[in-house]
Formats: C-alpha cells, sequence, structure tokens
C-alpha cells in the first residue's frame, strides 16, 4: 500500500496524500486490500474486469473513504488505474477518476449512468433535479433556469450581500471561535430572505434547521423509521417542510418577490405546487452546505496566506461604496481567483453518483448494471499531470495566461460537469464571494504556518477542529 512519511511537513499534503501520521491511520493503512474483479466481464466482449479492493468484512475501506476522502481515492487510481472498485459499508462502488473515465460517465452518451444519489443518501432529493433521470429531468432543468437567469441572480444577491454585511456586524473580535458553525449558520442567515422571502430571525433559523436535519440524515448508517432517531427526525423535518413551502407557494406567486420561490412560482404551472415544493426543498439543501465549504475553505486558505487576504481585501475595499450585490462582487476579480483555487484544493462536493442502468463499460473495463459509480470529481483537480504542484494554494494559476484549469475541461469540476452540471454555479459563486467579501472589509484573520486543517470526509469536507479562528479588527 502507498504510504506516506509519518509527519506532515509540505503545505496541504494530507489532500493529496494518505496521512498516516495518527496511530489510527497508521493502523488503517494495514488493512488487509483483498484485491479482485468486480465482476467478469461477458465472453467475448473484449472488455477488462474492474480491479478493485474489498479490505475488511463489510466496513470495507469506508472508514479510509471518510478520514482521508480524494487522497484515498488517489491511492486508489495509483494502485489499479483510472477505474477501480472499492468496498464501502457492505457496497461496491466503481471509481471513476481522471478525465477521460469522468467524460465517458458524466457525458453519459449511451444513457448508461442514472443518478446514484438516492441509493447512497436515502430520499432527501427526491423530487429535486439531481434525483432525475432522462426527459424528466431534462424538461425540468430547462424549466429551471429562469429562475437562475441574471435578472434573478441580481435579485438574490443584493439581498444575500446585504445579510451577510449585516450578520458578520455581529461576529466576535479578539477571541477564539470555531469558524465552522459559525459560517454554516450564516450561510443560513443569508438564505432565507433571498431563497424564501423570510426574515432568518423569525421563521427562518426554523426553516434552515429542518434543512440541516436532512443533510445530516444523508450520512446516518442506521435507516429504520424508529422514533427516537436521526433518520426518522429528518423523515418527519422533510414532511414539514414539503407541506410548509408547498403552503407558501400561492402567496409567493402573489407578491412578485425578488426571493427564489417567488420567481420559481411564477414560472408557471408546469411542475404543480407539490413540484415546486420539492423543487425549493432540494434547492435548499443543494446551496446551503456546498457554499458553506466553499466559505469555509476559502476562509482557512486566506488566513494561511496573508499576501493573498491583503490583496483580496484591498480590491473588495476600493469597491467599498458600490452597492451591495452582483456588479460589486464582479469586479472582485482576486477573490475570484482565491474561491476557484481554493475548491480546488477542497472541492465541497467530491465526487458525482451515478448508478449503471444497464451493463456498461468504462474506458473498456466491464461495469454491469446497478453499480454504483463514484466520479471522483475531487481527484481530477489533485493529478500532477493536470496541475502542476497540485498542494500547493496557488490562485493564479487560474489567471490570465497561465489557465491551468482550460488546459483540459475535465480538470476543474467543482460543479461536476455533463448533464447535471451544477445549475447554482454562477449563484454559488457569488454568495461565497459575498460571505468572504463582508469579512474581509470587516477583519482580518491568519493561522499559525504551523497549522494544517485536519479535513474530514464524513459528508461534505470540513476541518473536524471545527477551524479555531481569531479575528482583528481590519488591518
Ligand atoms: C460552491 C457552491 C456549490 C457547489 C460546489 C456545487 C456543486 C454541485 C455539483 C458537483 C453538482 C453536480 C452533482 C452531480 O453531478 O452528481 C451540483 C448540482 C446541483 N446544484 Fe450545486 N453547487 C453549489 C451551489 C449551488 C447553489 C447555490 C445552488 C442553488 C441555489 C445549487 C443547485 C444545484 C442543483 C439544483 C443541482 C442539480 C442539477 C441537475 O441535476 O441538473 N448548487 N452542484
Amino acid at each position: 500500500m502507498r504510504t506516506r512519511p509519518q509527519n506532515v511537513v509540505t503545505e496541504n499534503a494530507r489532500l493529496v496524500e494518505v496521512d498516516t501520521s495518527h496511530w489510527f491511520d497508521a493502523l488503517l493503512e494495514h488493512t488487509p486490500l483483498r484485491p479482485g474483479p468486480l465482476a467478469a466481464p461477458p465472453a467475448g466482449s473484449g472488455l477488462k474486469p474492474v480491479i478493485g479492493d474489498r479490505g475488511l468484512p463489510f466496513a470495507g475501506l469506508g472508514i479510509n473513504t471518510v478520514r482521508h476522502g480524494p487522497a484515498f481515492q488517489l491511492q486508489l487510481m495509483h494502485r489499479h488505474g483510472p477505474v477501480s472498485w472499492w468496498q464501502a459499508f457492505g457496497r461496491k462502488v466503481v471509481a471513476a477518476s481522471g478525465p477521460d473515465a469522468a467524460r465517458e460517465v458524466l457525458t453519459n452518451k449511451d444513457k448508461a449512468f442514472a443518478s446514484g444519489w438516492p441509493a447512497v443518501i436515502g430520499p432527501w432529493f427526491d423530487g429535486g433535479l439531481l434525483a432525475m433521470n432522462a426527459t424528466e429531468h431534462l424538461t425540468d432543468r430547462r424549466l429551471m433556469q429562469a429562475a437562475y437567469n441574471e435578472d434573478a441572480l441580481a435579485g438574490y444577491l443584493r439581498r444575500m450581500a446585504a445579510d451577510a454585511d449585516a450578520y458578520v456586524a455581529r461576529w466576535p473580535e479578539g477571541r477564539e471561535f470555531a469558524a465552522v458553525p459559525a459560517l454554516r449558520t450564516l450561510s443560513g442567515q443569508m438564505t432565507t430572505m433571498a431563497l424564501l422571502g423570510v426574515p432568518y430571525e423569525t421563521e427562518g433559523r426554523k426553516v434552515m434547521a429542518a434543512i440541516e436535519q436532512c443533510i445530516r440524515a444523508e450520512t446516518a448508517l442506521a435507516r429504520l423509521r424508529v422514533p427516537g432517531t436521526r433518520w426518522h427526525r429528518a423523515h418527519r423535518a422533510r414532511h414539514r417542510l414539503l407541506t410548509h413551502l408547498a403552503g407558501e407557494v400561492p402567496a409567493a406567486r402573489m407578491r412578485a418577490g425578488e426571493d427564489f420561490l417567488s420567481v420559481l412560482s411564477r414560472l408557471g404551472d408546469a411542475f404543480g405546487t407539490e413540484g415546486i415544493a420539492r423543487h425549493m426543498l432540494f434547492t435548499l439543501i443543494a446551496s446551503h452546505d456546498t457554499t458553506t465549504t466553499a466559505a469555509i475553505a476559502a476562509v482557512y486558505f486566506l488566513g494561511k496566506h496573508p499576501e493573498w487576504q491583503r490583496r483580496a481585501r484591498a480590491e473588495s475595499m476600493a469597491l467599498a461604496s458600490m452597492p451591495p450585490g452582483l456588479a460589486r462582487l464582479r469586479g472582485l476579480g482576486t477573490l475570484e481567483l482565491i474561491v476557484k483555487e481554493s475548491i480546488r484544493l477542497v472541492s465541497p462536493s467530491p465526487i458525482s453518483m451515478r448508478m449503471t442502468a444497464k451493463d456498461t463499460d468504462i474506458l473498456g473495463h466491464f461495469v454491469p448494471s446497478g453499480h454504483l459509480v463514484s466520479v471522483c470529481t475531487a481527484v481530477n483537480q489533485l493529478l500532477p499531470e493536470l496541475w502542476p504542484e497540485p498542494h500547493r494554494f496557488d490562485p493564479d494559476r487560474f489567471a490570465g495566461s497561465r489557465g491551468e484549469d482550460r488546459a483540459n475541461r475535465l480538470a476543474w469540476l467543482p460543479f461536476g460537469a455533463g448533464p447535471h452540471k451544477c445549475i447554482g454555479m454562477h449563484f454559488g459563486m457569488a454568495k461565497v464571494k459575498a460571505t468572504l467579501d463582508a469579512l474581509l472589509r470587516r477583519f482580518s484573520w491568519s493561522f499559525p504556518a504551523t497549522y494544517e486543517a485536519p479535513w474530514r470526509f464524513t459528508s461534505l469536507p470540513a476541518p473536524s477542529d471545527g477551524l479555531p479562528v481569531i479575528l482583528r479588527e481590519r488591518a
């Protein structure tokens, strides 16, 4: 097994190599791999078997996945190539890594790949675009596009940027606090007026708490609807949310507001009230944790790289007299580079999950129907053949002449690719920039040179220590 030295000494090394400096990880590295084929290819097909690792009985290499995320998948790719498989908690998952394998699966030319999310996380995306397939998906996505056009985004961002300023003003100065929960709460505070037209302080807080219940249930191992369990509580929260959102649709349609629910409700009757509620619920789920994770990553890297923080702040201050919103955010070119690089290194949604709808192959490797396929998009963002010194935080790699992201269209994939590519990409980038712009204009912060965030990958990536930070009045 490829191991790394006992001590992490290089910047972001544990994002690209499995870190064995903790005794538990050193022990995990000695897990027997028990390699073997996924399935025998049909006789005469000329296809090769997918080779992968079974690992421990039942758990397989699931714990390695949670602790090391993309670094574990890079290791798998080094062992078996761009198409492999591993067992995680009783399931065999095919890993498609590197640009060629990602292209084959995500573009889905042969219609062999359906959404794999419902099979992995449960019913939490049901009725949302990411759980839909084929014509139903295409039809709903086309209709929803109008809720993401330039005018609609300008409306959402006016509100979000103003709310970011207002809520960040309440953050503590001069004492240590955990940035992860604070940024998660801020994401909710920026969401409820812009997406639902309700203030966070009253109704919004309850809605976001219920959304978080659904999000946390996605990774539950115990999935019985037994009262008292996380799974059961999340089901009840989802039911309440759907009823509540459906009840809001008629008023949202009438008020001609700038919020997402109002815009979506005016798109016509094609979805029906229940359909709007389901799309709205998925939009809330899809937008909340992803943008939070992107903001966490950027806060971390800005704290590690004061020179970039100064550059970004200078730009934010220069535009501070402009009204909050899309136009001002578009002027923040340095921040754009910083966010792109932050989500290259720590991809908020590091895999795209698919399920084979029929027997197929990936790069000539046989994958039978009914198998989960994880497109390891974050792996592509860390490959040395696509990104020189991939572990280094270097936002300029996205700038003008270098444009390392443009050399291969499947190299930078934080928002996925193909028919399910994130429809909220511009919205998401703008929201994260609004968060950082508000922080930069008010505070400065730094992390010790020796500090390396302990990223974990149970759900979306997050530092397990909550990212302790001390904010200082802007220097
Ligand atoms: C930095 C923030 C974000 C990241 C990194 C992100 C990432 C992604 C990724 C990787 C996918 C595709 C997943 C797959 O192929 O399996 C996706 C899909 C989606 N995202 Fe985002 N997202 C972000 C923000 C948002 C926001 C703000 C919204 C809405 C307001 C949103 C709504 C959606 C929707 C509706 C889909 C499903 C699209 C479809 O299936 O056609 N996302 N996102």
